[in-house]
């Protein structure tokens, strides 16, 4: 009996202690969050409103950082998060170099999508720096005007098809054949039509990735689980494998036929870098891990992006009619058939609509980043090993930085003296090397839909503009009808 009264002494001692760790301040500038409890944290508020209130993730963390000054601090398990939307906090995260990692090797998710911290997203240090360079200077090479251009003609011959017919439509199979299509010319010069059944495979794939690694589980939260992390994320991520099979086979193609003289693609460009000759298995997982982490947001962003888009502009007819005049005036003037990147320039209103959707929809809580050290940011104290999160939806959604937030106006964007953030690709070293990229694909498929037909929904009613937690915010699967316009 004595024994079971020590036990039950010892583990009421370890709750306490647990309970004061998490709950305690340390600093008078550490950010505040709800209420820890022992060992799992804060994951039962999480869990609690997500299942009683029917709430997703990103509005429970929003919700919370709006009560805290933009910063919330949350224990999953025995992890410590920060979630930031305070725009004075994020600009220091973004900008210094203390914030330039990624926790990917404490974050089971993060582990085993990346092998374990490879790759060009989920790398730290020098295998990073390495990686970035050689990427942004290839994409540069590779991903030509041109080809995005070609592709964007595909994409009208192949919805014109189903146009012609009258047939509902889904977009996001279009775009993830559009976006794939692009993605294998640059990455590995192979030609894939734009219609296509592998790219739909890989699309759907990527997208169940991306909702599967968004959503924490308990193997992300416990360090006890870890014997298992590998046989749970096998299994949970399941679409990696696609991915990973065809960049593997790749990798095995290029290895034989690559002259380094003459470098066709970024995995040549890949190979050249890391030693054709005397390639290790580490340099090969390595470039493998690069191309993977191009595959997501290539395909997957820009599917999510591109679907919102679409949805936007059958919700809002009259700001559709803006911009297809817009475009037709910018193609007759030199009676172009189709919208290509010289255009670009005298459409200004649909860029503008485009980057109003990111702020508005597709913006999440990014990729996640860590601090080396305890450093003051603003009014709060980031400690060392914090996983943090900037909350980019939150940020979009700040009446001090936009004027009417919830008004979805894409004019904010063409008032160059009201200078607004401009965060959709973040900031910083760690930004977004394919931006350039993104915005070029969305221009182009976007302006030559619009030029040809006008989007209507199926049955003349709003679509469902509700948001879907994922990596990318995504909108509910749904359908259109094209209607041709008269050139
Ligand atoms: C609409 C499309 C896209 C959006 C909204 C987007 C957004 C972002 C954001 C917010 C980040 C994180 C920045 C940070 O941590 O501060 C990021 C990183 C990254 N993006 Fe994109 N992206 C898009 C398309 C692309 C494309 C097309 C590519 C490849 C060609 C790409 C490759 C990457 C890579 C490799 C990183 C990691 C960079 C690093 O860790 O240094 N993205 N992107």
């Amino acid at each position: 009996m004595e024994i079971l009264n020590v036990l039950i002494l010892l583990v009421f001692i370890f709750l306490l202690k647990d309970f004061i760790k998490k709950n305690k301040k340390v600093h008078p500038k550490s950010p505040s969050g709800p209420l820890a409890f022992p060992i799992i944290g804060n994951i039962p508020q999480l869990k609690f409103k997500e299942f009683l209130f029917n709430k997703q993730e990103h509005t429970i963390i929003g919700e919370y950082s709006q009560s805290n000054d933009g910063i919330c601090r949350a224990y999953l398990g025995d992890r410590y998060f920060l979630f930031i939307s305070n725009y004075d906090v994020v600009k220091c995260i973004q900008k210094d170099d203390n914030f330039m990692d990624r926790p990917s090797k404490f974050v089971p998710g993060w582990r085993y999508i990346s092998n374990n911290g490879m790759g060009i997203m989920s790398s730290s240090e020098e295998k990073w720096t390495r990686a970035k360079t050689l990427v942004i200077k290839s994409l540069r090479i590779h991903s030509k005007k041109e080809l995005i251009e070609e592709k964007a003609k595909e994409l009208i011959d192949s919805l014109d098809k189903c146009a012609n017919s009258n047939e509902i439509i889904y977009p996001k199979e279009y775009f993830q054949g559009y976006s794939c299509s692009i993605l294998f010319k640059y990455m590995f010069n192979q030609e894939i039509p734009v219609k296509n059944e592998q790219s739909k495979a890989i699309g759907n794939a990527i997208e169940h990735v991306f909702s599967n690694i968004s959503k924490l589980t308990a193997f992300d939260c416990f360090e006890f689980l870890s014997p298992f992390y590998d046989w749970f994320f096998e299994k949970r991520l399941k679409g990696c494998d696609i991915v990973r099979h065809i960049i593997n086979s790749q990798n095995d193609k290029h290895l034989e036929s690559i002259d380094p003289s003459k470098p066709r693609d970024l995995m040549d460009d890949l190979l050249i870098e890391y030693g054709v000759n005397e390639i290790t298995q580490e340099d090969r997982t390595q470039i493998n891990q690069i191309c993977f982490d191009i595959f997501g947001p290539s395909v997957g962003t820009i599917t999510i992006t591109l679907n919102w888009v679409i949805l936007q502009l059958c919700n809002h007819q009259d700001l559709q009619e803006i911009v297809y005049n817009e475009i037709k005036n910018a193609v007759v003037s030199d009676g172009s058939e189709y919208v290509n990147m010289s255009h670009k320039q005298s459409i200004p209103y649909l860029v503008a609509f485009i980057k109003e959707t990111m702020r508005l929809c597709s913006n999440g809580f990014g990729l996640p980043k860590t601090a080396k050290k305890d450093q003051i940011c603003g009014n709060y104290l980031i400690p060392k090993d914090a996983i943090i999160f900037v909350n980019y939806l939150a940020i979009s959604l700040n009446e001090e930085l936009f004027s009417n937030p919830h008004e979805f106006n894409p004019k904010r964007y063409l008032d160059e003296s009201i200078p607004i953030p401009n965060i959709h690709f973040g900031v910083g070293p760690r930004a977004c090397p394919g931006r350039f990229i993104a915005i070029d694909e969305m221009f182009l498929a976007v302006s030559n839909i619009l030029l040809k037909y006008k989007i209507k929904s199926v049955d003349g009613k709003k679509i469902d503009d509700s948001i879907q937690f994922s990596v990318s915010l995504k909108a509910k699967d749904y359908c259109i009808k094209l209607e041709k316009r008269k050139q």
